[in-house]
């Protein structure tokens, strides 16, 4: 199937009029409280559940997984409340429920959207098993800052990737019917700008331009509703000032106005009463008032609402109207799900967790998810190879591999490279020596260095677990320096003495940078944290029964200050380019400020990053021939049609995925060098050949103008397709009044 930016409207859903009656009839039998009640979400844990529950004072609770205690809490909603209303049980399935598959930025890597869909659809098999039925993922905030602990949780740096696998996840969760017992509502988030944040640090201040906002990161959101996302959470911080969950022009004026959206809008974890640390609201009432007036539905954790709503009604300072259509949101969701006829999971009617088909699904998601960013020829490892050293702190540490946010997963799942390594060299006659080095990927000491050696010493190869633990990434686990922690760098230099060659498998939550030993390694595979089944997908790359077929979802600097470093970025007046980069090294002594150059460049660190977002490479090799475009003037709203050949020229099987990106040479507003507008992955056995087609609506191309307005400019276009970001054939093209 070929990605590119469709305008779907939004998803019809089932028997909308039918629900809308019996939400109006169920509305008008609610007292004022239990209205209120809907729009409070407490934790699991929360002291007076029971008796919360049972006055109608509760409409959702997050973090109760225990199928046990989930069916106890729904039976008091259902058979003790007054109006029997059922709860929503929410919890955040991120990258899978008890199966774990990569975490989402590595889900990205695999640029496999029916994969990835298919992930989603086990993680909402396996969660509403246990009654779960709302997920708060996926998180589509696009992010230009590896420091951000959260990069790991969204898909990247690019907005079309962010659209296009959000959209995934929403489908992948929903299955097309919020009634199927086994659906998942999706929550969308975080509303808006989160992954903007100062310095990449969690929380920070987003002060974004308008023309970023609305051409950068809104998109994701719009492609999520399209696919019929069924909620949208808020994001904790301010934007321009005004902090996202108190955001009238962006919640109330454009989402819910422009957009049409009528799904169920949530706070983030006690961001209605944060406002009031921002300094937007001078106290909780304010709070109450300011994101009821943005259009909140729901609000989690903090007690604003449950306290203030009704003095506010009172007070006249909020209407009792905006209180009825949040509810109406927030029931019509749960009569949508089903939850009326159905409230209870019957875990009978459900295959077990963590199956061998769901499994298959992880181990495959894992394999395409990594990236191979060099290979100077150690993979796959030879026939010849009859020892090998396996180190590192990574090799063996099953809960690290899962990734950040695993709420459900289980480190007794998962197998490690280091187990499904053993049970190869078992079959092949293969010694392995293992060192794990390092305790933590973060420690400083090495332990056994001579053992280390002389291990290395007797090897035909190394195979180097390098990267960071699963807590140095996710939610406020940010970091100001993105080098490989601890004693890692020295592991590698100690490890490289022996002149043996060294493959280094990095799994990390972002991208790290390791200038100092990447030319002393002779293969790297970027795994991310891949999830349960890391071991089986690992050994196979290295072993070749597979080959790598993930691409970057976002660039590499070679140095924490090259931060931000994006491929979509604007030219400048004075860009740089290798004939300009004037290198510190090459300065003279007191050299006339004027006399080095003057272009966009660091004398350090050049321009270049170290691996260009779309990058990955293969076993085999491609070919990408007779691009051709049907029609090179078009109009407003016609469709550009390109098609190109793909060859697989190698002798392996394997898989490529073919990008097609886009650049408008001038404009109203300066546009960026190149945009990603589509792209195919396709496997193709050795010689084989296939014909790729894209069709992208000139609308696809439109961006807003001075004016805020969204407009498709007439004017000169480029077009590359190729296999990254920085390669491909370059035509043109012309958009005509
Ligand atoms: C805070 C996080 O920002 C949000 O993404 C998550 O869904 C909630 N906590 C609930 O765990």
């Amino acid at each position: 199937m070929i990605f590119t930016l469709t305008f779907a409207s939004c998803q019809q859903k089932k028997n909308l009029d039918e629900i809308d009656k019996q939400v109006e009839s169920l509305l008008g039998r609610m007292t004022i409280q239990e209205k209120i009640g809907q729009l409070v979400q407490k934790n699991g844990d929360h002291p007076n559940l029971d008796e919360l529950i049972r006055n109608g004072n509760i409409g959702s609770v997050l973090n109760q997984v225990d199928p046990d205690e989930v069916l106890r809490i729904q039976k008091i909603a259902v058979e003790e409340s007054r109006l029997e209303i059922p709860l929503l049980i929410g919890r955040d399935v991120i990258h899978g429920f008890r199966t774990i598959f990569p975490i989402p930025l590595g889900q990205a890597a695999s640029w496999n959207v029916d994969l990835v869909e298919q992930a989603a659809r086990v993680a909402a098999i396996e969660a509403t098993s246990q009654g779960v039925r709302w997920s708060f993922a996926p998180m589509i905030d696009v992010t230009r800052d590896p420091r951000w602990g959260r990069i790991a949780e969204s898909f990247g740096e690019d907005h079309f990737l962010n659209g296009v696998f959000g959209a995934a996840i929403v489908r992948g969760f929903q299955d097309d019917d919020l009634s199927n017992p086994k659906s998942l509502a999706a929550c969308t988030k975080h509303f808006a700008a989160y992954g903007w944040a100062e310095g990449g640090r969690d929380y920070n201040t987003a002060n974004i331009s308008d023309n970023d906002l609305y051409d950068i990161i809104l998109p994701p959101f719009k492609m999520c509703i399209d696919a019929g996302a069924a909620s949208i959470m808020t994001a904790f911080n301010e934007i321009n000032g005004i902090p996202a969950t108190g955001h009238v022009p962006l919640l109330r004026d454009l989402l819910r106005n422009e957009w049409g959206y009528n799904g169920v809008l949530l706070s983030d974890w006690e961001s209605v009463t944060q406002m009031v640390v921002h300094g937007y609201t001078p106290n909780h009432k304010e709070s109450a008032s300011k994101a009821m007036q943005a259009t909140v539905d729901m609000e989690m954790a903090s007690t604003a609402y449950e306290t203030y709503l009704l003095e506010l009604i009172k007070e006249g300072a909020i209407s009792e109207k905006l209180i009825d259509d949040a509810v109406k949101r927030i029931l019509r969701l749960k009569f949508e799900l089903g939850l009326f006829e159905n409230p209870y999971a019957h875990m009978g009617d459900f295959p077990e967790l963590l199956n061998d088909d769901h499994l298959k699904v992880a181990k495959k998601l894992a394999q395409e998810s990594v990236v191979m960013l060099k290979n100077e020829g150690s993979l796959p490892i030879s026939n010849k190879v009859k020892r090998i050293a396996v180190i590192g702190p990574l090799a063996d540490a099953p809960h690290d591999q899962l990734g950040t946010w695993i709420f459900d997963g289980k480190k007794e799942d998962a197998i490690t490279p280091l187990q499904s390594l053993r049970e190869i060299a078992r079959e092949k006659g293969i010694e392995i020596f293992y060192h794990r080095a390092l305790e933590l990927s973060r420690s400083i000491n090495i332990q056994n260095k001579q053992g280390i050696i002389r291990d290395v010493n007797r090897s035909d190869l190394v195979l180097l677990f390098l990267g960071e633990e699963s807590i140095l990434s996710g939610e406020s686990h940010c970091l100001a320096n993105i080098d490989l922690q601890g004693g890692q760098i020295e592991l590698a230099e100690v490890v490289a003495t022996a002149g043996k060659p060294v493959v280094a498998i990095i799994m990390a939550g972002r991208p790290v940078t390791f200038e100092a030993i990447e030319p002393i390694l002779d293969a790297i595979l970027y795994a991310w944290h891949p999830g349960t089944m890391a071991g089986p997908a690992l050994a196979d790359l290295l072993f070749g029964k597979v080959s790598p077929s993930g691409k970057l979802p976002v660039t590499f600097p070679w140095h924490v200050g090259q931060i931000p470093i994006y491929y979509n970025h604007k030219n400048t007046g004075k860009p740089a380019s290798n004939e300009t980069w004037e290198r510190l090294h090459d300065i003279p002594a007191e050299a006339p400020q004027l006399s080095i150059g003057n272009t966009s460049h660091y004398l350090d660190y050049g321009f270049e990053p170290m691996y260009h977002f779309g990058y990955g490479l293969s076993y085999s090799t491609f070919e990408i021939s007779d691009i051709k475009i049907q029609r090179n003037q078009l109009q407003v709203d016609d469709v550009l049609k390109v098609s190109v050949k793909l060859k697989n020229t190698g002798n392996r099987k394997a898989a490529e995925v073919v990008q097609l990106y886009t650049r408008q040479l001038f404009g109203s507003r300066t546009r960026p060098v190149k945009e990603l507008r589509a792209f195919e992955k396709v496997l193709l056995a050795p010689g084989e050949e296939k014909e790729v087609v894209f069709q992208i609506n000139t609308r696809a191309l439109g961006f807003h103008n001075p004016d805020m307005k969204f407009v498709v400019e007439p004017g000169q276009y480029h077009l590359w397709v190729g296999n990254c970001s920085q390669s491909g054939v370059k035509l043109e093209f012309e958009i005509v009044k």
